[in-house]
This record gives structure tokens, C-alpha cells and sequence, in this order.
């Protein structure tokens, strides 16, 4: 049977950076694997290049549902059911979110009235009702915008879903609802990557399998307790266990590779 992902060998840069430098990583319909990594790893990299983001010079290759993407375009790709939430949703003003997902639908051959019909009822379990009838992300908060994104995943019934970053500048409280929606989504169509910078998300959810991203490599995988290990040493006690260097020093870093817009943990 197929993955709902199969990616191979996967390198991509931009000019002579090299980012991605060999990833290989199976999620299986049904699963939900988490990828963690330090800021600046390559973990938002990984989503571009596999939803098709121009710009990166890629090689490898990405089996959707058993299909090759890596040459196919954009949209392609999303017709053929991969999908990706943003760790910063785009605003879309003037695009009611209602008529997003039915143009959304009908490019998926999937039924545009009864998705509509799924989407109120899933938005009021999310306290999302509004947002259906205003532009896309147009003026909501960021935990707002993430539950939208979940909203948007789950009515369209895609194959395999990169989340990047969902729950990145969300209070606890948000953090739990989107993950509790992730949950809800799980079942035997569906495989989601789930990026994360943290481990808290992953106290609500169930994570079939964790990888952690270096370096623009799959360093390490395994089950819930590498996420404990890295909650108690962080990741650079996981770099010493693992013996790996640092592809650059610190002094070399930009400052912006030190911070994201997550709080840490409350
Ligand atoms: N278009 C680009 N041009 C040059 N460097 C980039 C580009 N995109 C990302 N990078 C660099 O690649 C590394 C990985 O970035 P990214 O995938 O955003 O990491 P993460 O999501 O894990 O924080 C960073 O050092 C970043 O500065
Ligand atoms: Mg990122």
C-alpha cells in the first residue's frame, strides 16, 4: 500500500546554500508524524518544496499517494490532495472564505455543497462560524487564522497535510484546540506532517512517530520520548548524544534564525 508521503533523498537549495541536504521520510495514511528542529533546520523548507514554492534548486523525490510531485506545479499538487497550512496565514481581502472552499471543492472534485455543509458544522465547533463569511484571514488574530487554516484542511479532505508551524504565537488554550481539530481530521485517508519548534503541541496529540530535523537532515526518529529528551535537554544535548557538529557557528547565524514568534512555553 501506499504512503500518503514518501520523500527520497530530497536536497534542495537556493544558489550555492544548500538547505535540504538528504531528507528521506514515509507518513503513512491514518499517521500523524511531527517533524521538530531548531529554528533555521529547514523544516518550513521542507513544506515549500514539497507544495512546490519556486525558487529552490531540488532534486530527490516525493511520492504523494504514490504519485511523483516534485515536477508538477503548484496547483497540480494541491488538486491531487496535498495541502499546507501556513505558519503565517495569508489575508485574502475581498475572497470570502465560504467561496474559497467551494472553488477549493470543486478543483478537488470533491461535492462544494456538502463541504460547505461540513465546514459550518465543523466551525462551530471551532467558534469559527464567522470567519466563513468574511475575506480570508483578513483582520483575524493569529490564533484565529490558524483555526481557519484547520478549518480550510478539514473540509477538503486532502491526502497529506503540512502543518507549519499551527501552533506557533497560539495561547494554551489555542494550542489544545488545534490540536484536538488535528486529531478529529486523523483517519485512514489522511497523512499530516506536523512541524512544530516545540513540544507542547504534542501534549495534546497523538504523534505516531517523531523525527528531529538538523541541519537540513533527518537526524533522529522515534516515538513519544524524543520528545521528552528534547523538553528536558534541548536540543543541543541531542547534538552531543548524536555526535554532529554544527554545519555553522553561531557567530555565522543571523540573529533572526535565534527567534520566532512563539512565547516560550506558559
Ligand atoms: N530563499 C532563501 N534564501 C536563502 N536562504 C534561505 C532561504 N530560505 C531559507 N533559507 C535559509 O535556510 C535555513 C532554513 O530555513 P527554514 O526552512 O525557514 O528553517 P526552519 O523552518 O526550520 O526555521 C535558514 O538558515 C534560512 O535562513
Ligand atoms: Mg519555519
Amino acid at each position: 500500500m501506499n504512503s500518503a508521503l514518501s520523500i527520497r533523498d530530497l536536497h534542495a537549495s537556493v544558489g550555492s546554500v544548500e538547505i535540504l541536504r538528504g531528507v528521506d521520510l514515509d507518513v503513512g495514511f491514518g499517521e500523524v508524524h511531527a517533524v521538530m528542529g531548531p529554528n533555521g533546520s529547514g523544516k518550513s523548507t521542507l513544506c515549500h518544496v514539497l507544495t512546490g514554492k519556486e525558487g529552490y534548486h531540488v532534486s530527490g523525490s516525493a511520492l504523494l499517494d504514490g504519485t511523483e510531485v516534485l515536477d508538477l506545479d503548484v496547483d497540480a499538487r494541491a488538486r491531487l490532495g496535498l495541502l499546507q497550512a501556513f505558519q503565517y496565514p495569508v489575508e485574502i481581502p475581498g475572497v470570502k472564505l465560504s467561496e474559497l472552499l467551494r472553488e477549493a471543492a470543486e478543483e478537488r472534485g470533491v461535492d462544494p455543497d456538502e463541504t460547505l455543509a461540513r465546514a459550518r458544522e465543523l466551525a462551530e465547533r471551532l467558534g469559527a462560524v464567522e470567519f466563513l463569511d468574511r475575506s480570508v484571514n483578513d483582520d483575524l488574530s493569529g490564533g484565529e487564522k490558524k483555526r481557519s487554516e484547520i478549518l480550510q484542511m478539514a473540509v477538503l479532505r486532502p491526502k497529506a497535510a503540512l502543518l507549519d508551524e499551527i501552533d506557533s504565537g497560539l495561547d494554551i488554550d489555542a494550542v489544545r484546540e488545534v490540536a484536538a481539530a488535528v486529531e478529529e481530521m486523523r483517519g485512514p485517508d489522511l497523512g499530516v506532517l506536523l512541524i512544530t519548534h516545540y513540544s507542547r503541541i504534542l501534549k495534546y496529540l497523538r504523534a505516531d512517530r517523531i523525527h528531529v530535523m538538523m541541519d537540513g537532515r533527518i537526524v533522529s526518529s522515534g516515538g513519544p520520548e524524543l520528545a521528552e529528551e528534547l523538553e528536558a535537554g534541548g536540543y543541543e544535548a541531542l547534538r552531543q548524544r548524536l555526535g554532529l557538529q554544527p554545519v555553522t557557528s553561531a557567530a555565522e547565524r543571523r540573529p533572526s534564525d535565534f527567534f520566532t514568534d512563539t512565547p516560550f512555553d506558559v
